[in-house]
């Protein structure tokens, strides 16, 4: 076994740290604020090839590993999970499933300039009554031979606005239920796609969440990924690998409030001494620090088990619900080291607190983990 990261790892992580520390710090609590896309933070990303970090150079891509990814996602995380998640939607959910499952005039046109930073994507999965259940599509694509006429709302899409490219999930055929649904590629100046208003959000306030609205939208054939009724499989194995990169995202939320608790702990006195000095202080980080470090395990564990060919779907699950626990638990705690400061903007732990929930909630709820974790725990 090797714990130690590569040369390359090592370099990548601080050139990640740098970029967060210089780039996304200064401007986050007013963009969070003022729910503001950092557009000019996600074109830098792009030329240091965040953007598409696990795709083969010749599409673009950075072609690095799954390991160097999550790290990158970590520390991005720690500073704005704003930024991350749309680092996160494009990379694994986007140009992962094009690059995997596109044809190679798919990818020509489409994941070229995704995976090379000069536009980004969205997945389109949810519905106002498909969520968690995510067969139950009611975005219908009805097939007229060589095109599909497209009818529907998709909601809670991350980039809804900003994207380009959208992969969208729609049913063709209902008799078949799941095994009649396909993805398509679409874009946003298709006539009759529409965008819905932004949404006021807890957390996550950077990035743009938007719902669609699709009135006889004509999709050639040809943006069609995979076989006819391959959509929810597609759907399926892309956010296999989608919840590794939102672990990692929790682990980052959870990894930056512990450092700013830490550090907080150090300066501030109380009864004659800083309050590191209180067990109750010092227990609490010994706590932070444990648990961060046991789903840093997590999320590497599914990373490499992506990067060697391994199953991923339970090593998935498992990092995306424990890190996201931690998450919303160790940023609760550093808030509470804080004391009052930890209530107000400027010292930045509420926003770690309110973005640390949403980790629970999209690419499947903990509740949605434990299914498929059981499913496949009892399985064998
Ligand atoms: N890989 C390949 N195939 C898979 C699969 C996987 N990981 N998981 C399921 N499938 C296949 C199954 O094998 C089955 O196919 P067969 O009938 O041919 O065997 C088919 O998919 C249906 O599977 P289930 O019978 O297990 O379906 P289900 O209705 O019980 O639901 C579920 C399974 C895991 C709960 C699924 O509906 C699910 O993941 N729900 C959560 C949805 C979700 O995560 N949405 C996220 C949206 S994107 C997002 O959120 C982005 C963001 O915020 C940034
Ligand atoms: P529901 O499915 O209605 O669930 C409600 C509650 O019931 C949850 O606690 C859930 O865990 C529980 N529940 C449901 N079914 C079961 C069950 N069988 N057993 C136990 N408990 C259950 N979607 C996209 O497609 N693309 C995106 O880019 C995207 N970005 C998002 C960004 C944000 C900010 C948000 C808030 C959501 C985003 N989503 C996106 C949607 C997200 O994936 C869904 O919100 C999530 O999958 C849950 O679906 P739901 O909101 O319909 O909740």
């Amino acid at each position: 076994m090797n714990f130690s990261l590569t040369e390359e790892q090592l370099m990548i992580r601080q050139a990640a740290r740098d970029f967060a520390q210089n780039e996304l710090l200064p401007g986050v609590i007013e963009r969070d604020d003022a729910q503001k896309f950092p557009t000019e933070e996600v074109r830098k990303m792009g030329e240091l090839g965040f953007l598409g970090m696990m795709v083969d150079p010749k599409y673009g891509g950075s072609g690095l590993d799954t390991i160097s990814y999550v790290i990158v996602m970590e520390e991005l995380s720690k500073v704005d999970a704003s930024a991350s998640v749309i680092v996160s939607v494009n990379n694994s959910l986007v140009c992962w499933g094009l690059e995997h499952f596109a044809s190679e005039a798919q990818k020509e046109k489409y994941l070229i300039p995704l995976a090379s930073g000069k536009s980004i994507g969205a997945f389109c999965l949810s519905e106002p009554e498909a969520g968690s259940d995510a067969t139950s599509q009611k975005t219908t694509a009805l097939d007229k031979g060589d095109h599909y006429i497209v009818n529907g709302t998709k909601n809670w899409i991350t980039n809804g606005n900003s994207a380009e490219t959208y992969l969208v999930i729609a049913q063709t055929d209902i008799s078949k239920g799941h095994k009649g649904i396909n993805a398509l590629i679409m874009t946003k100046d298709m006539p009759g796609f529409e965008i819905g208003p932004k949404e006021n959000k807890l957390g996550i306030r950077g990035s743009d969440t938007h719902s669609l609205i699709f009135n006889d939208v004509k999709v050639p054939k040809e943006n069609r990924i995979g076989e006819d009724g391959f959509g929810f499989k597609f759907a399926m194995k892309t956010l296999a690998g989608g919840r590794i990169g939102i672990a990692a995202q929790a682990l980052g939320i959870a990894a930056g409030a512990y450092e700013l608790a830490k550090k907080y702990s150090k300066e501030r006195k109380a009864f004659g001494t800083e309050i590191m000095n209180h067990q109750a202080i010092a227990f609490k980080l010994a706590d932070m620090h444990t648990q961060i470090e046991a789903a840093r395990q997590l999320v590497y564990k599914a990373a490499w088990d992506k990067d060697q060919g391994n199953d991923y779907d339970l090593s998935g699950a498992m990092a995306k619900l424990y890190a996201s626990q931690v998450a919303m638990d160790t940023a609760t705690e550093a808030v509470q080291i804080h004391g009052g400061n930890g209530f107000v903007k400027d010292y930045h732990v509420e926003r770690h607190m309110r973005d640390a929930k949403i980790t629970q909630i999209y690419e499947g709820t903990s509740e949605i983990q434990k299914i498929v974790i059981s499913r496949s725990i009892l399985k064998n």
